[in-house]
C-alpha cells in the first residue's frame, strides 16, 4: 500500500469504529438527547417549537421527577437519558469559581479576568462593555463544551450603588440608574450571543474569519448562554450594624422605585433580553422579594420577560427562617411558586414541595408553570440538541479561552477605566527616560490575589502593580509598609520610608480589598483602613518627594487629607483592575495611555456614615437632616463627584446646534477639542436639571454619555438625540413619569444651555 492508500485505509477503519461505538446505548449520557434518545422523544426533536418540546418533556415526568428539577442542582432523569444539570455558574467579570457549575480542573485551567465591573463602568464606553460581555460569553460556551461550566450564569449584578458602604457596590456599574441600565444591556447582549442572531462570524485564534454554526433565521429565541439580571430588587445592604440582607425589609417609595431601583431591571429585560431574573433575599415594603408576585408578573407582562426566575441562594428558606414571614416551610414554598418564582438555589424546594402539594397548598400545575420556563431556557440554549460540540457554537473550546484578543481586551478595559483624580502641576505622566529609580509601597502593590475583587476565577496571566511598573523602570523596589490591607501595625513603616528615600519617585498603593468590602460585609467607615493614612503621611513627609497615590477597591474613600496635601502630587483610582491591572497602571503612569475614566459614583466624606444605611430614601429630606443619595439627590459636600476624572490634556466644548425649544426629539451637536499635546479619549456627559415643579425633582441627571477619541489639538463632533419624554421627564410621588413645562437646564462641561418645554 502506498502511504496515501494506507492513510485512507486507517481513516475508513476509524470511521467504522466511531459508527460502532456511537450505536451502543449510552447509559450515562453527558448530554441529553444523544443516541439512542436523539429524536426518539418529541422534546429532542429540533423541528418542533421550544414550547411544544418543553411541554412534551413535562408531560413525561412524574411529580417526584418534577420536584427534583426545582433546585440549582437539578437531578438526572436516567430513564429519559437526561443527565443532571447545574444551573449555578458565575461570570460577573470573567468566568468565576464562585458557582458549583464552573471548574478550572480540566483542559481549561484559567479564564480571562476582566476588571471588576465598577472600574469597567468608569470607562463609560458601551462598545467596550459589549465586547467584554461577548468575550466572557465565548469563554463560557467554550468551557461548557468541555464540561467545565453550565450555560446559565448569574451575572450581571445591576442593583445601583446606593450607599458607599455597600460591600458589593464594586460588582455593579455604579450609582446612576441610566448608566447601570446601559451597562446591563450591552453586557447581556454580548454574553447571550446577540450578534449571532440570524448569522454570524467569529474569528478563530489565528484571526481567520470562520463561520460558526450559529442560529437559523427562525431561531430568534436561541441563546449562546443565559445571563441573569440580579438581584430583584432594592438589594444593596449586606450586613451593617444589626441589619442583615437575609432579613432586611427595604422600605422604598414609589417615586424611588420608579426612577432609581427599577430602571436597570427594566432595561436588562426589555432591551438586553436577558433570560433570567434573580429575586433577592430582602423584603420590599414588608414582602420578601421572591414572594412579590406583583413585581415578578410585571417583569413578564410589562417588560416582556421570557426566561426563568431563580431565587438567590436559600432565599426561600430565609422567608420562613429569618423573616418569619410564613409560619411553615410549606407556606413559603407555596408562596413563591404561586408568585412566579421558578427555581430555588438550594435544596429547600426539593425538600418541601411534596408535602406542600399533599396539603393542598400548591397544585401540580404551579410546578408545570415553573418547569415550562426552566425547560424553555434549556432548550433555547441547545441543551437538548445532543452533543453540543456538534451544535451551535460547538467549535468553541479551550483554544478560545485566554486568547491574546481577550487578554488585550482585559488590559484595554483597565486602562480605559482608571480615573485620574488629582494631578498637581501635571506631575504625571512620568517620563521613563528621566525616572531612574522607583519605590512602590503598600500591602497590595505586589499581591495578585485581590486584583479582580469579588467573583474572580483563575486569571490567565495576572500581573501585580509592582511587576507592571518594573516593566518601565528596572531599578524598582517594593516595601509593603503594612503587612496587609487592615494595616493594624506600623512595624513596616521604617522599611517603607527607607525604600522611599532611596528612590527618585514614590508610588503608594493604598485602599481596599475584600477584607474590607465583600459579600455579607459592608464597611462602617469611608476612611482608609487601619493605619494606611499614617503610612501615606509618614512616607510623604519623610521622603520629601511628591507622592503618587494609587487607590484600590470599589467603595468610595474619604481621602480629603490627600486631596489637600501638597506632598501628594497625583491620585489615581484603579478599582479592582483585573489580571492586566499591573500593566494598565504602569501604562497610565508612564503616559503610554492617557487616562479618561470617570467616577461612576459619588465619593462622600466620612460624615456620611451618620446616615443610616438601612434608610432606602434617595431624596434628601432637610427636615430630618437626611442629605440624599447619589449625585442626583445628595446635597452635602463631596470628596470627589460622580463623573469626575482628569486627563493628561484638557478638553473644551462648543455647541454647534442646540435647539432652544423642544417638543419632539431633536439633535444636539457639539464639538470637543483636545487642547493638549497628547491624544486621548474622554467622556462627553450631558446633564439636565428640570424645573423644580414637583417634590423630589433630581438636582441633576445624566441624560446621555459617549466616550470619544480626540487627537492632540484636534476636534471631535458628537451628536446627541434628545427626546423630551425619555430624557427630560421626571417621576412624581405617585410613581408617574411627567414632563415638567418650563426651562430645563442642560450642561456639558462648562457649557450651560437652557431648553424650553411648552405645552
Ligand atoms: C419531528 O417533528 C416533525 C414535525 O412534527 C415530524 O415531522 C418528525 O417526524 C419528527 N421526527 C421524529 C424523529 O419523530
Ligand atoms: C446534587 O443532587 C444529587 C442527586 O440528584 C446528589 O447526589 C448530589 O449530592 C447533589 N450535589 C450537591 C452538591 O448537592
Ligand atoms: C437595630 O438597632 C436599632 C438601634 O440600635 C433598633 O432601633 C432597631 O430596631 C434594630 N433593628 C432590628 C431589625 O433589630
Ligand atoms: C424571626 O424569628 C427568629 C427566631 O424566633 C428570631 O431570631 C428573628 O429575630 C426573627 N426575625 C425577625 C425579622 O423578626
Ligand atoms: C496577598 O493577599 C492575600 C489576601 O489578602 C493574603 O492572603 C496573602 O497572604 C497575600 N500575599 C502576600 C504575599 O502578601
Ligand atoms: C487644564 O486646564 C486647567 C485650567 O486652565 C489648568 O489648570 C490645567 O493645568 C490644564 N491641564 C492640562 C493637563 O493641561
Ligand atoms: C471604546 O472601547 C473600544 C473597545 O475596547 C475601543 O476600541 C474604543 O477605542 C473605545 N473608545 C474610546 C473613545 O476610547
Amino acid at each position: 500500500m502506498s502511504l496515501q492508500q494506507r492513510s485512507i485505509f486507517f481513516l475508513q477503519l476509524l470511521a467504522l469504529l466511531i459508527s460502532i461505538t456511537s450505536s451502543i446505548p449510552n447509559p450515562n449520557p453527558e448530554f441529553p438527547c444523544q443516541p439512542p434518545h436523539l429524536n426518539s422523544y418529541p422534546f429532542c426533536n429540533t423541528s418542533l417549537s421550544i414550547t411544544d418540546r418543553a411541554q412534551s418533556l413535562i408531560s413525561l415526568l412524574t411529580l417526584e421527577e418534577k420536584i427534583h428539577q426545582l433546585s440549582n442542582n437539578a437531578s438526572a432523569i436516567p430513564r429519559l437519558g437526561i443527565p443532571p444539570y447545574q444551573w449555578w455558574s458565575e461570570s460577573l467579570h470573567g468566568i468565576a469559581s464562585n458557582g458549583p457549575g464552573v471548574s478550572f480542573d480540566g483542559r481549561v485551567k484559567a479564564a480571562t479576568s476582566f476588571p471588576q465591573v465598577l472600574l469597567t463602568a468608569a470607562s463609560f464606553n458601551r462598545t467596550l462593555w459589549f465586547k467584554i460581555g461577548l468575550a466572557i460569553g465565548i469563554e463560557a460556551k467554550a468551557m461548557y463544551n468541555v464540561g467545565q461550566a453550565g450555560l446559565t450564569f448569574w451575572a450581571p449584578n445591576i442593583n445601583i450603588f446606593r450607599d458607599p458602604r455597600w460591600g458589593r457596590g464594586q460588582e455593579t456599574p455604579g450609582e446612576d440608574p441610566m448608566v447601570v441600565s446601559a451597562y446591563a444591556v450591552e453586557f447581556v447582549k454580548g454574553f447571550q450571543g446577540e450578534p449571532w442572531r440570524g448569522s454570524g462570524n467569529l474569528r478563530d485564534r489565528f484571526g481567520r474569519k470562520r463561520a460558526l454554526r450559529g442560529y437559523n433565521d427562525e431561531d430568534d429565541d436561541r441563546l449562546m448562554n443565559s445571563a441573569c439580571c440580579k438581584h430583584l430588587i432594592a438589594y444593596d445592604l449586606e450586613k451593617w450594624m444589626n441589619f442583615s440582607r437575609y432579613s432586611f425589609d427595604a422600605l422604598v417609595t414609589r417615586q424611588d422605585m420608579e426612577d432609581s431601583y427599577e430602571p436597570p431591571f427594566r432595561s436588562c429585560i426589555q432591551q438586553g433580553k436577558a433570560s433570567c431574573l434573580m429575586c433577592s433575599y430582602n423584603a420590599i415594603n414588608g414582602v420578601p422579594a421572591c414572594a412579590r408576585g406583583d413585581l415578578l408578573q410585571k417583569a413578564r407582562n410589562e417588560w416582556g420577560f421570557k426566561g426563568y426566575i431563580t431565587s438567590d441562594c436559600d432565599a426561600v428558606a430565609t422567608i420562613k427562617e429569618y423573616q418569619n414571614y410564613t409560619r411553615t416551610d410549606d407556606d413559603a414554598v407555596a408562596l413563591v411558586l404561586k408568585a412566579g418564582m421558578d427555581i430555588n438555589c438550594g435544596t429547600y424546594l426539593v425538600r418541601h414541595t411534596q408535602t406542600t402539594i399533599e396539603e393542598g397548598k400548591l397544585q401540580e400545575k404551579d410546578i408545570d408553570r415553573a418547569l415550562l420556563n426552566l425547560f424553555s431556557v434549556q432548550l433555547r440554549l441547545g441543551l437538548f440538541d445532543g452533543d453540543p460540540r456538534k451544535g451551535q457554537f460547538g467549535e468553541l473550546g479551550p483554544q478560545n479561552v485566554c486568547t491574546t484578543e481577550h487578554k488585550m481586551l482585559a488590559l484595554e478595559a483597565a486602562r480605559q477605566g482608571i480615573v485620574l483624580l488629582k494631578n498637581d502641576n501635571k506631575f504625571l505622566p512620568l517620563n521613563r527616560n528621566v525616572v531612574s529609580s522607583l519605590a512602590v509601597i503598600g500591602p497590595m502593590a505586589n499581591n495578585i490575589s485581590n486584583m479582580g475583587g469579588g467573583y474572580t476565577g483563575v486569571p490567565c496571566e495576572p500581573m501585580s502593580f509592582f511587576k507592571g511598573l518594573q516593566g518601565y523602570v528596572k531599578e524598582a523596589s517594593f516595601a509593603s509598609g503594612c503587612s496587609d490591607v487592615p494595616c493594624e501595625s506600623d512595624a513596616g513603616f521604617n522599611e517603607a520610608i527607607r525604600t522611599a528615600k532611596k528612590a527618585d519617585f514614590v508610588i503608594v498603593v493604598a485602599g481596599l480589598d475584600l477584607s474590607q468590602e465583600t459579600e455579607d460585609h459592608d464597611r462602617v467607615s469611608l476612611l482608609l483602613p487601619g493605619k494606611q493614612m499614617d503610612l501615606l503621611s509618614s512616607v510623604a513627609a519623610a521622603s520629601g518627594k511628591p507622592i503618587i497615590l494609587v487607590l484600590t477597591g470599589g467603595g468610595p474613600l474619604d481621602v480629603s487629607f490627600a486631596k489637600g496635601n501638597p506632598n501628594i502630587a497625583s491620585i489615581l483610582w484603579v478599582g479592582y483592575p483585573g489580571e492586566a491591572g499591573g500593566k494598565a497602571l504602569a501604562d497610565v503612569i508612564f503616559g503610554d495611555f492617557n487616562p479618561g475614566g470617570r467616577l461612576p459614583m459619588t465619593w462622600y466624606p466620612e460624615s456620611f456614615t451618620k446616615v443610616a444605611m438601612n434608610d432606602m430614601h434617595m431624596r434628601a429630606d432637610p427636615f430630618r437632616g437626611f442629605p440624599g443619595r447619589t449625585y442626583r439627590f445628595y446635597t452635602g459636600n463631596r470628596v470627589y463627584g460622580f463623573g469626575q476624572g482628569l486627563s493628561y490634556t484638557n478638553f473644551t466644548y462648543k455647541l454647534l446646534s442646540a435647539p432652544r425649544k423642544l417638543s419632539l426629539s431633536r439633535s444636539f451637536t457639539g464639538t470637543s477639542t483636545n487642547v493638549g499635546d497628547m491624544d486621548g479619549s474622554h467622556v462627553v456627559m450631558l446633564f439636565s436639571r428640570a424645573p423644580k415643579k414637583i417634590e423630589g425633582t433630581p438636582e441633576n441627571q445624566l441624560i446621555a454619555f459617549d466616550r470619544v477619541h480626540t487627537s492632540s489639538y484636534g476636534s471631535t463632533e458628537t451628536s446627541i438625540l434628545v427626546n423630551p419624554c425619555n430624557h427630560l421627564s421626571i417621576v412624581d410621588q405617585q410613581g408617574e413619569r411627567i414632563l415638567p413645562l418650563g426651562e430645563h437646564v442642560l450642561t456639558l462641561g462648562d457649557l450651560v444651555h437652557s431648553v424650553l418645554i411648552e405645552t
